[in-house]
């Protein structure tokens, strides 16, 4: 469990339909584009996701109150879902990123990408990308930030990707190649 603040958050795994379903809709008024959330969308989004893609989340965990000894309700700050599973090109891909309003330009954002890097990594990925809104200009700030590149765009919306690790540099310098250079 971290601890930032003095406040306890967690990070989940969510699997269920039911847990994902729950987690969208607490996070909707959050979204830069509800398009999702259509009839007709939702359901099948949400069941893909289900299937095939990896979901967490970061949770508030809230103390009991004292008095009632009732516990308040958890508080789900932000999500992550991203497929990690394309074998062939090695590339992981971001389906969803959001942080609850309140909560953005704390860091959060920062440790969701953290949590998909690292397990994208662990599952063999050399690149995480994803597309977002040509106006989405906190998000293209955000992403720059975290180290993605402009890969290419189409007529709204650009695709940004990541090398990870990053491109080995060393290997631009002939006198670190000589460094650095494989044994065998
Ligand atoms: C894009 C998004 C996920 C970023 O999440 P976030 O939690 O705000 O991101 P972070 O806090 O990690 O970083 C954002 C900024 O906060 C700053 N920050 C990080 N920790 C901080 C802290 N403890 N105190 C103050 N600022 C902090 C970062 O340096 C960064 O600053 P910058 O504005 O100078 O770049 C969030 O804005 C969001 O959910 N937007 C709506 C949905 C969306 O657009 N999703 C992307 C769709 S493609």
């Amino acid at each position: 469990m971290n601890i930032i603040n003095g406040k306890q958050f967690i990070v989940c795994q969510l699997n269920s339909i039911d847990e994902i379903t729950q987690a969208f809709l607490e996070l909707k008024d959050s979204q830069f584009d509800r398009t999702i959330y259509e009839e007709g969308v939702f359901n099948a989004f949400i069941k893909k996701i289900a299937q095939f893609a990896n979901t967490y989340v970061i949770i508030h965990k809230k103390n009991k109150d004292k008095e009632t000894n009732s516990s308040y309700k958890n508080e789900i700050i932000g999500l992550i879902s991203f497929y990690a599973n394309d074998e062939e090109k090695k590339h992981a891909f971001i389906t969803m990123i959001v942080v609850k309003n309140i909560w953005q330009k704390h860091g959060f954002g920062e440790k969701l990408i953290e949590i998909a890097k690292s397990n994208s990594l662990k599952k063999g990925m050399e690149t995480l990308g994803l597309w977002v809104h040509k106006e989405n200009n906190n998000g293209i700030h955000f992403y720059k930030k975290q180290g993605f590149i402009i890969f290419e765009q189409k007529e709204s919306q650009y695709k940004m990707i990541k090398y990870l690790p990053p491109p080995p540099q060393t290997y631009n310098n002939p006198f670190l190649f000589l460094l650095f250079r494989p044994l065998f």
